[in-house]
């Protein structure tokens, strides 16, 4: 398996939009040597998996922990599921910090998505004044320790690592940033520590590539730049250079 190359379109790509992207996204990585997936906003889900034409895997940005229930405006792991979906980020920074998602609700969201057989992408990452502080790992590790029951019995899933300072600000970590962050969620995941650590915040075509070499960095989880067909097919073709001959995500699961 090679590196994971995610788009998070975030409040963007209506349907119209997302069968337009599809028509032009045509990476000419060989796509069997990188794991695309694809974020879209829910009512664009099935427009999307409809005209994707290359392989790929689709989620959704959020899920509510309950099956079913009076939650006006939401949507259940269930529900995306039997909509097609086979993965969820789950605690984005975005819900983290508009919404106020706690790490109690990140934990039962990440649980909810395992309950409804969703592969959950677990989004952690500090704030700038925590990094000032001298705070990267025990936020991190406080991050990773409110989910680590709600993902062990998950027959995968994956982590991304997203420094809230570099999301959608075009400032990156640098690749020996993104590592020593990645080094640290691993430890904190204990006998989980083999799943894969996806790094995000401000990737693009131009620095995909360094971060992907980067120790322990499995793929990418983009923003802004997964909504261009052709910037990110150029970002999945920097994976598929960085991940060849990269015994990445041999172990998956945590049994
Ligand atoms: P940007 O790539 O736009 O910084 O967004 C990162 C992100 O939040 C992906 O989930």
């Amino acid at each position: 398996m090679g590196k994971v190359i995610a788009g998070n379109w975030k409040m963007h790509h209506g349907p119209a939009a997302a069968a337009a992207f599809f028509s032009r996204f045509r990476p000419r990585a060989a796509l069997d040597s990188v794991e695309i997936l694809f974020f879209p906003p829910d009512l664009s889900l099935a427009v999307s998996m409809e005209t994707v034409g290359v392989p790929a895997g689709f989620g959704v940005q959020n899920i509510h922990p309950e099956k079913a229930g009076p939650f006006t405006g939401e949507t259940s792991g269930e529900m995306a599921r039997e909509a097609g979906a086979r993965f969820a980020l789950i605690g984005h920074s975005e819900r983290r910090h508009i919404f106020g998602e706690s790490d109690a609700e990140v934990s039962a969201k990440a649980g909810a998505a395992v309950r409804a057989g969703l592969v959950p992408v677990i989004c952690v990452g500090e704030l700038l004044e925590e990094r000032r502080a001298g705070l990267l790992e025990p936020v991190l590790r406080r991050q990773i320790g409110a989910i680590v029951a709600s993902v062990a019995t998950a027959s995968r899933f994956m982590v991304a690592y997203e420094p809230v300072w570099a999301i959608g600000t075009g400032e990156t970590a640098t690749p020996g940033d993104a590592a020593e962050a990645h080094a640290i969620v691993r430890s904190a995941l204990g006998e989980l520590g083999a799943a894969p650590i996806l790094y995000g915040g401000s990737v693009k075509p131009g620095n995909a590539a360094s971060l992907m070499t980067a120790p322990d960095v499995d793929g990418v989880l983009v923003g802004g730049a997964s909504l261009d067909p052709d910037v990110f097919a150029r970002i999945a073709e920097a994976g598929a250079t960085a991940g060849s001959g990269d015994p990445v995500g041999g172990t998956w699961s945590a049994g």
